[in-house]
């Protein structure tokens, strides 16, 4: 199979995952923080190194700051109910996933007031627009992606980041398709807000573990209570990190694994992303070359995807062309509706998105574009 569906989880995963998990499964790992025996210190060390190596990947934060989840959705919808409450403003982009749309229609129902920033074409965001609707709105919060999935626009987020925090607005930021893909730096003095993603993307690991990385002073209500293993004779919910939001078993294998995965990514980071972009910028700059295609994602600031539509061929038919000869991309609306509105899509049923990996080789990309044409003209 050609694999060009990294966008929504990447394959393969990190080399020797297999490995690594047979190392994890064959020696004890206990339960974090509930016993003092040798398995529960190497669970409580697995979550530790983990936060630690996402410390030399993430804009730097204190290592509690650090929370885990089951997923980016998870991380946003804690980040977004845990801090939002009724009367308050919160600005977003026109291009947000569901991960974000979703949770915000809620809140829009409870009435929270939703203010869309504006942006460019593929969906980035004018900082201009966005610091004078900081200024002339003033609202509570600002959550927008840090890349988007359906064009792969990537937004300057310390740009951004910055103009929250010079108005002491705290920010949440979707970096689902981000962390992993771009490196990003520090947020800089007095910026506030979360940073949420998942290990199974950019960072090659498994699925089952998503991140709520805080900065500065933010700190939304926990949406779960339960046990921590620490402060157990109070049933009150602890207020001290990461504990106040990582209530029952932590999906603690999966972390193990996904450590083995972060360890390599850290490693190998200038070859994954040269590799990324090589392969990217071959696909951008074939399916461009296709006339009957309008190509939704830039050319440069782009993460590693494309995607495309046309109005001359159903795009379900050039997707079923591509999965009858192991093709794996994704057609359709890419679970956000809000940007394929922007794009002017939805009357083509979404667009063809196809998303490269570290592992993505130019001569797979050149036979993806080959069919892609025979679909077109068959
Ligand atoms: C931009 C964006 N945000 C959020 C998500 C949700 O990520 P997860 O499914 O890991 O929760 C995705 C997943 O595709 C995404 O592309």
């Amino acid at each position: 199979m050609i694999y060009l569906d990294n966008a929504a989880t990447s394959w393969p995963k990190a080399p020797h995952m297999a490995q690594a998990c047979e190392h994890i499964f064959m020696h004890p790992i206990g339960n974090v923080g509930r016993s003092a025996h040798e398995g529960s210190i190497t669970a409580s060390r697995i979550l530790y190194d983990c936060r630690k190596t996402l410390q030399d990947i993430i804009p730097p934060t204190h290592i509690e700051k650090i929370i885990f989840t089951k997923n980016a959705t998870e991380a946003l919808n804690i980040a977004l109910f845990g801090f939002l409450a009724p009367g308050d403003t919160v600005i977003t982009t026109p291009i947000e996933h569901n991960a974000v749309a979703r949770p915000l229609s809620v809140l829009a129902s409870r009435h929270v007031k939703i203010l869309f920033s504006p942006v460019d074409g593929y969906g980035k965001i004018d900082i201009d627009g966005f610091s004078k609707l900081l200024d002339a709105e003033r609202p509570r919060l600002a959550v927008f992606t840090v890349a988007g999935n359906v064009s792969g626009v990537i937004n300057p987020v310390e740009e951004l980041v910055a103009s929250c925090a010079s108005r002491d607005i705290p920010f949440v930021l979707d970096g689902a398709q981000a962390v992993g893909e771009i490196a990003l730096s520090g947020f800089g003095e007095g910026a506030s807000g979360a940073l949420c993603f998942s290990l199974h993307k950019g960072l090659l690991g498994p699925t089952g573990v998503g991140v709520m990385a805080l900065y500065g002073n933010f700190n939304p209500r926990a949406l779960v209570y339960g046990g921590t293993g620490s402060n157990s004779d109070a049933t009150m919910q602890p207020e001290i990190l990461p504990d106040k939001f990582e209530s029952g078993t932590l999906p603690i294998h999966s972390v193990a694994i996904g450590l083995h995965a972060l360890r390599y990514c850290v490693e190998h980071a200038d070859t994954i992303s040269r590799q990324r972009n090589i392969t990217s910028d071959l696909l951008w700059e074939g399916l461009a070359s296709l006339k009957q295609l309008r190509m939704i994602s830039p050319r440069e600031d782009r993460v590693g995807l494309v995607s495309v539509t046309t109005k001359e061929t159903t795009i379900s038919c050039i997707a079923r062309y591509l999965f009858s000869h192991q093709v794996a991309i994704r057609s359709g609306l890419h679970c956000a509706p809000w940007a394929h509105k922007h794009f002017n899509t939805l009357a083509q049923g979404g667009a063809l998105r196809f998303s490269v990996g570290y592992a993505t080789t130019t001569e797979e990309v050149l036979k993806v574009i080959d069919l892609v044409k025979e679909a077109m003209n068959g």
